[in-house]
Order: C-alpha cells, then structure tokens, then sequence
C-alpha cells in the first residue's frame, strides 16, 4: 500500500460486511478488471492522511462510502452531491507483492487490514458506534432505507413490497416502517429472512417459492398492488413480478444489480 498522496486517505478497517455486489464482482458480472479487492461495507479509524486532507485527520472513526464528490460541478452546486457527475476514489493503486495492480471494489477494498481510499470517501460518525453495525450504513442500509425513504418516497399509510430481503431488502423494510407505511409484504426465498424481516417491521411475509409472488402482493392490497415495490435481488423474473405487483399509481424502485447470465 502506498502512502497517502494528495487528498488520500489510509484508513484501518475494523469492520466490513458482504455485500451481494462484492459476489457480482468475484463472478466478473461488474466488469472484469481482476485481480479485485473485495468489499466495500465499511467502518475504520483514519490512520493517515496525505497533503492537502481537511475533513478528517488520524484517529477518526469513518464510515467508508463508494466515491468521493467534488462539491463543484452543477450538481454539487445544486445541493445534489447524490448526482456528483466528477465523483472520485484514491489516485494511487494498492497492489500485490508483485506490484500488479488491485481493482478495490467499489473504490474502497476494505477485505483488507488497511485501505487507501480518497479522503472525501471517509464519513465521520460517533465513535461509540460498533464499527461491524456502522460499516452497514455505507452499502446495503444506505442503499436500502434510501429506496424506500428517497427514491420511492414512501408516504405515511402507503402500502410496500419489498422483494428480496437480504441485506438491502431488510433496510427497505425498515426504511417503509420509518416512513409509516401501513402494509410492508416482504418476499424472500429463505424462512430466515423472511423471520428477521418481520422483526424490522414487515406485516406480511410471503415465500417466494411457495406462492405466485404477484397475486399475492394484489391479494393483500384489495387486488391493486402495491404503493411501492422494491426489488433488491437482480434478477429478470423479480423485476417482472416489481412491476406487475405495483398499482398502477405506484412506484417501481430497481436496486438489485442484474448480473450477465
Ligand atoms: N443499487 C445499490 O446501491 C445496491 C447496493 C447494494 C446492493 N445492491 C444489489 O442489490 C441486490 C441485493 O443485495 P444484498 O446484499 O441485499 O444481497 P443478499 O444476498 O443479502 O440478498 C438477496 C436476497 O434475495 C433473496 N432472493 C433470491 N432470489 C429470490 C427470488 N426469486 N425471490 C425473492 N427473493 C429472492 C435471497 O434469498 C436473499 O435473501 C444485489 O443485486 C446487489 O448487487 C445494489
Ligand atoms: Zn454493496
Ligand atoms: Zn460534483
């Protein structure tokens, strides 16, 4: 690992989940820029800054996130920075021993002891924090709570259905809560998750191996579909069944990633 040059940032990783996309990438169904290094689900303490560095210093505790914005182009300037069209990761390489060059997933690769990411990319949080529940915060819960609460824009009494509920399923199901949603349906495959689903707030679960998915979501919403379905698995048959549970005043959200088959 190299130093930290200019506005980088080497960070101790104390925590990281697995995400499903560090698996999309293991399998070359993100792009095929081997050798990876995988994960991206991360909490650490700041090790070391390089020059230039102002918003964290050594010792921080940070969530990692995947790419750091550059608060200047149009939409920076907006107040969008979600939409940051010149967003950015560490400039130098990490590498093996041999000096071939690692592709970090998602510009973090924290399945590391160490991990050298850009600055901008480490968010400071309370360090009474534990680092394995805050490293959650940077992928699956992110992308999942902001599903529900962001892009779908679940509204107090709102029916949902939430298909696929691992760890990006599991914080939809807890973002609906968040915003009051009367109805959250939670499809899985797995009795598991379908069990740790309830216990985040779903009122109704579904075994996606047992039932007609579609007609069961229109069953529990007087035969209309769902206010706001939510796929997080990424495959051709959920966004299908996404889309036909929805009423047809609804939203569809898409946030599983569809994988080369
Ligand atoms: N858009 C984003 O920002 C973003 C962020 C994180 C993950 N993702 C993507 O979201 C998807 C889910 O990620 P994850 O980490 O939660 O994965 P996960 O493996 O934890 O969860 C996937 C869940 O889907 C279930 N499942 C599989 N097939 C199913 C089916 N036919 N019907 C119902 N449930 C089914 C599995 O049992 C599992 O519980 C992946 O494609 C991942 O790449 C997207
Ligand atoms: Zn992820
Ligand atoms: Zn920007």
């Amino acid at each position: 690992m190299p130093d930290a040059g200019p506005g980088e940032a080497v960070v101790k990783v104390q925590a990281c989940g697995v995400c499903h996309t560090d698996l999309h990438y293991r399998e070359g169904g993100i792009n095929d820029e081997f050798p990876f290094l995988l994960g991206h689900e991360a909490a650490g303490i700041v090790e070391s800054v390089g020059e230039g560095v102002t918003e964290v210093a050594p010792g921080d505790f940070v969530i990692l996130n995947w790419r750091a914005v550059c608060h200047e182009c149009r939409a920076c300037r907006r107040g969008r920075p979600w939409y940051c069209f010149n967003t950015h990761n560490a400039k130098q390489p990490m590498t093996l021993t041999d000096g071939t060059a690692l592709t970090p997933a998602l510009g973090i690769g924290a399945f590391a002891e160490k991990t050298l990411v850009a600055a901008g990319q480490c968010t400071k949080v309370d360090p009474s924090a534990s680092p394995a529940a805050a490293g959650l915060l940077g992928c699956g819960v992110m992308a999942g709570i902001g599903a529900a609460l962001n892009t779908g824009n679940v509204q107090r009494g709102d029916s949902v259905a939430v298909i696929g509920c691992g760890g990006v399923g599991a914080a939809s199901v807890a973002g609906a809560r968040l915003a009051g949603a009367a109805k959250i349906i939670a499809v899985d495959l797995d009795e598991r998750k379908l069990e740790w689903a309830r216990s985040l707030g779903a009122t109704h679960t579904l075994h996606a191996g047992s039932v007609d998915v579609v007609e069961a979501i229109r069953e529990l919403t007087d035969g209309n579909g769902a206010d706001v379905v939510i796929e997080a698995v990424g495959r051709p048959e959920t966004y299908q069944q996404a889309f036909y549970a929805r009423d047809l005043a609804g939203t569809v959200v898409l946030v599983g990633v569809p994988t080369p088959r």
